[in-house]
């Protein structure tokens, strides 16, 4: 632990601001490695008095800045920490940063299967860092889930953030190509979750730097059109789906209605294409049958 003065901490962190870059990755930073929260410095801007307990010395935190400033990498990666819904989750640059706009695929989950005593077998494909299938067997002691993921580097990082997230043991990780892992459970899930690779070719090539240089491409890229792998889990969903088991995608922006035409022509019922919080068609869902 650090001690520094608040007057003193307050001026260091403008300073650090006008270096450049943005105010929420500052506050990240402090969150993550100091545990000071945005409310926590409100607080001492409006009391800039006595002193402070950090985690961190200030010639620390501001050699992380700088990499982020001068790098263009990731302030999640540098930290090795993200948040997500209310998880913390170890990252690295061995899976992609959850984003925001995923987070509302646990309230699709929720407004599909309302009744929580229900039991339930799940599977994530294309896991990453855990967090949908962490969140999901969080808040549904009682489901049982498999999350997989072709890259057993990003596996372990999962179930590294299920263990320190959880004392439950009803998820388990399987590492394979999207649906061979999952041989023994044919006609068995009730409900199947992907955030698979979704980004075309044209658009990977002109990604920001902060995503192309730093976060995996295999997590990124959904070849030629982006619908290489969102192609495949559809078409093999109907094995491993019970009848009336659900299959829920995110897709690029502009793939909804694509991926909507895929799921009718694998013989999904209800199917829809659900908005983001901006308004964007980000998940297209579909029952099998
Ligand atoms: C867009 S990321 C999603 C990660 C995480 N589910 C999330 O929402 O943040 C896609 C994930 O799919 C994995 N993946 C890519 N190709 C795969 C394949 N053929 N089989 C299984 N997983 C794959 C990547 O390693 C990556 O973790």
């Amino acid at each position: 632990m650090v001690s520094v003065f608040v007057e003193e901490f307050l001026s260091w962190k403008k300073k650090q601001l006008s270096k450049g870059g943005d105010v929420q990755s500052f506050d990240f930073l402090l969150e993550s490695l100091c545990d000071l929260s945005a409310r926590d410095l409100n607080l001492l801007t409006i009391n800039p008095r006595g002193s402070l307990r950090l985690k961190k010395s200030l010639v620390d935190l501001e050699l992380i800045w700088h990499d982020h400033l001068l790098n263009s990498t990731p302030i999640q990666y540098l930290c090795g920490t993200t948040f997500w819904r209310d998880l913390r989750l170890k990252v690295t640059n061995k899976v992609l940063i959850p984003r925001s706009e995923t987070e509302i695929v646990i309230d699709i989950v929720d407004q599909i299967f309302g009744d929580k005593s229900q039991k339930l077998f799940f599977a994530e494909l294309g896991t990453g860092s855990g967090a949908i299938s962490i969140s999901l067997a969080i808040a549904n002691p009682l489901w049982e889930g498999i999350a997989s993921d072709i890259d057993q580097d990003a596996l372990e990082i999962a179930a590294k953030n299920y263990r320190d997230s959880s004392k439950q043991s009803n998820l388990q990780f399987f590492c394979g190509d999207w649906w061979n892992p999952f041989e023994n459970f044919k006609s068995k899930f009730d409900l199947v979750i992907s955030n698979p690779p979704y980004i075309p070719k044209n658009t990977y090539e002109k990604l920001p730097k902060e995503v192309k240089n730093f976060e995996p491409k295999i997590a990124l890229f959904g070849g030629e059109d982006g619908l290489q792998h969102i192609r495949e889990i559809i078409q093999k969903a109907p094995l491993f789906l019970r009848e009336k088991g659900w299959l829920i995608l995110e897709n690029h922006f502009d793939q909804g209605e694509k991926v909507k035409q895929l799921l009718i022509k694998n013989r999904f019922t209800l199917v829809e294409i659900v908005n983001d919080l901006s308004g964007i068609g980000r998940f297209t869902i579909g029952r099998y049958k």
